[in-house]
Order: structure tokens, then sequence, then C-alpha cells
């Protein structure tokens, strides 16, 4: 049995409110708990998206009545709601912006988009969905701005390799990959349909092979866990998007145990960078057990996610969450919550 700190994922979608017979905050904060996770950060495309400070009460109140896990939040931008920024700002851990195409179709005004980061001015990152020519307009504003800026689950070679020179001159920029693009390939899209579809689009094997060699440059491991109905990824028009809160620990210590990647590495990905860079308070005594060699089959029925279903439904894994304690008390003992919806909080 191996005891690893409460871990943090900083980026998933929780549906709540509006959406959720998808997945909320109870649901959502189970997923991340059984998971391991005791640390979420959910971002701002709701069906009404997070664009004022009204729209952010609203969330974090029901935070509290519903969370079993501690959640934080990021504040979202097309362009038009600058003036809110101040009152936001010491409430969320930043601003997430979209430049391409995804669920909620929140594109950002690429035209506002150098007023935006000298309106944020953060020390607090701005959070980005960019991909190809986006990454490219992204790094431009940030050599003319300084504004620190994460960019969230990049999968393909060239992105990454921006992303990287970019590091190399010292500009502020972080860059997270998801468990998605480690794990599967546009290969998988075969089998799984449209439950491999999430934006960005899986990559080829060489992409996949590129982000385990350059492990190195990356900050986190995002699970952009992003619950749509069985119904919905099976219909004309599937969402984009995938579950991942549950599979994504047991995943990386499979590789572990394959000697892919250190368990000095894993806990870097899912803790202490995300504690460093988001500067994140944590508790001593909210922590995870593991059984690293216990091995066991990701079964769809077996989850707490209210969608139902993972892209890795059937893979065999090694390495399970037995017990996870928030601030002391035991909130999951194999494969059971035992903590009532409320005993999360929202954290700022
Ligand atoms: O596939 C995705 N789904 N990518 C995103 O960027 C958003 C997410 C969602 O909200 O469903
Ligand atoms: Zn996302």
């Amino acid at each position: 049995m191996i005891k690893l700190p409460g871990l943090i994922d900083i980026h998933v979608h929780l549906r709540d409110p509006e959406q959720t017979y998808k997945e909320d905050f109870f649901t959502g904060t189970s997923a991340a708990v059984s998971g391991g996770f005791a640390y979420i950060f959910d971002m701002p495309n709701n069906k009404k998206p997070i664009f004022t400070l009204k729209a952010l009460k609203e969330k974090i109140n029901l935070v509290k009545k519903k969370a079993v896990c501690d959640i934080g939040f990021y504040f979202g931008s097309i362009g038009d709601n600058l003036d809110e920024f101040k009152k936001v700002k010491n409430l969320v851990f930043g601003l997430k912006l979209y430049l391409d195409q995804t669920t909620g179709n929140f594109l950002v005004d690429k035209k506002k988009l150098k007023n935006i980061f000298q309106t944020w001015n953060d020390s607090k990152p701005i959070l980005l969905h960019a991909e190809g020519e986006s990454v490219n307009q992204v790094l431009k504003i940030v050599e003319e701005t300084g504004q620190r800026v994460h960019f969230c689950h990049v999968g393909l070679t060239d992105d990454l390799k921006k992303i990287i020179s970019a590091k190399k001159k010292q500009l502020p920029v972080t860059v997270g990959v998801t468990p998605h693009y480690l794990f599967l390939t546009k290969n998988d899209v075969k089998n799984l349909g449209s439950f491999g579809l999430m934006k960005p689009p899986l990559g080829t094997r060489k992409d996949q092979n590129y982000l385990w060699k350059n492990l190195k440059y990356i900050d986190f491991v995002e699970s952009d866990h992003a619950p749509h109905t069985i119904e919905e990824k099976k219909s004309a028009t599937p969402p984009f998007g995938v579950p991942g809160l549950e599979t994504t620990l047991s995943l990386l210590l499979t590789a572990v145990s394959e000697k892919k990647l250190t368990m000095k590495r894993l806990i870097e990905l899912c803790y202490e960078n995300p504690k460093k860079i988001f500067n994140i308070i944590t508790d001593k005594n909210t922590y995870v057990e593991i059984d690293e060699r216990e091995e066991y089959i990701i079964d769809n029925k077996k989850l707490f996610t209210k969608c139902g279903w993972s892209p890795f439904n059937g893979w065999k894994v090694k390495g399970r969450v037995k017990r996870v304690f928030i601030r002391g008390k035991k909130v999951y003992d194999n494969g059971r919550l035992l903590v009532k919806p409320g005993y999360g909080r929202f954290i700022s």
C-alpha cells in the first residue's frame, strides 16, 4: 500500500448547473474522489457560460450543497465582459479562453485577444484551448504582454514543439496533456466511434510517442473530464469529450508499473506542479491510499460519473485507489463513498 497526496485535476467539466443530466457536482466530485482526486478545477463552458460574477456565484453556492471534494473555478470570456474581470479575480484560479471550436461554441473574438490579456493582467494564468495557428497567435501576445498562460490538453507534435521552444525562451507558459492523448490514438476511433471524439482530436501513434518522449516539458496531466450521455454520443451529432476522472490515476499507475513513468514524476504532474503553479493550499491530512499491485478491469457499470461510460471500458489496469481521506476524514473506502454532499469546499 502506498500513500499519495490527494491529487489535483486542473481541468474538468462538471456540467452543473444547466446540464445535470450529464453530470452534477455530487456525481462529478464522487468520480473525482474514487479516482484519487481531492481538488478539481471546473471550466466555465456551462450551457449558460460563466461570464459574469452572478453566474460564478451560482456555481459556488451549488458546490456548498453538493460537492464531496474541493472545487475551484475558472472564469470565461468571449471578449465582451472585460469589466467583470476585477470582480471575479479573487474567486477563480484563472481565465479560460476558447480559440478553437469545441463544446458550447464559446469562441473568443480573436481581435480582442490582446485587450483581454492586458485587462486580465494577473499572476493567475489565462488558460487556452488553442490548436495550430491559434498557438502562434497566443505566443505572440505572451511575448508582448508577459501574461502567464497555460495551454490546455496539447496532444499534437507541432503544437507541443512550439510550446517547448517558448519554454526554452523563458516565456511564462505551462502545458498539460490528457490521459486520452497518452493512452489512445486516432486508431482507437475505429472501435470507439463517437466515444473517441473529443477536441482537440486524438493524434497519431507518432504524436503519442512524441508526448511520452517529451514528458519532461509537460507540467500537468489534466483529465478534461467531459461527460456526455451515451444517447448523446450515439446521436447523429455527437458532442465532443470523454470522461476521465476515474481512470486517469490507474492508467498512470499502470504506466509506472511498466516503467514508462516514475512515481515521482506522476506526483509532480498530478500534485506538485498544479499546487505550485496555481497556488493551491492543500491539507496534509488529505491523502489517498493506493494498492499499486492490484489489477482490475475498468468497467462502465462501476463508475460514479453520471454519464456511465469510459473510453477505457474493458482495459486492464494495475494500481487501484483503496481509500481517500479529506481533511482527516475517510471519504472513500474500497468502492464506497462515505461522505454526504456538501463535505467538499469551494476553494479560491
Ligand atoms: O472534447 C472536449 N470536450 N473538449 C473541450 O475542450 C470541451 C469539452 C466539453 O466541454 O465537453
Ligand atoms: Zn476542457
